[in-house]
């Protein structure tokens, strides 16, 4: 049995386009871990809701088509930067079949840049 895997493009906060491959029923929190991608702060909590840097921007049919949001999440999203009409918690996200060729969206930064890469 060959595992299917889900395809997912994440756009990070410079505006970078990654193509990833995925097995279903990792959240969007493990993706970013696993493939390594390069969302600077991401995950802070490590997905146990006492944070915002995993907030993810989705496509208006992916968002409508997910489990609702629960108020823990509402809670932390309000938080968020930039906060839209289609965001999510990645780490709140679990990644299924039907989301196959879904692109999410890193928020992208205005605040100063502290420390940021480039300057080594
Ligand atoms: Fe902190 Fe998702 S990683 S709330």
């Amino acid at each position: 049995l060959s595992e299917e895997k889900v395809i997912i493009h994440f756009i990070n906060q410079d505006g970078i386009r990654t193509t990833t491959a995925v097995t279903e029923g990792q959240t969007l929190l493990d993706v970013v871990v696993n493939k390594n991608l390069d969302i600077s702060g991401f995950g802070a909590c490590e997905g146990t809701l006492a944070c915002s840097t995993c907030h993810l921007i989705f496509d208006k049919t992916f968002y409508e088509k997910m489990e609702p949001t629960v108020d823990e999440e509402m809670d932390m999203l309000d938080l968020a930067y930039g906060l839209t009409k289609t965001s999510r918690l990645g780490c709140q996200v679990t990644v299924q079949k039907w989301m196959d060729g879904m692109t999410v969206q890193v928020p992208q930064e205005v605040r100063d840049a502290v420390g940021s890469k480039g300057s080594q």
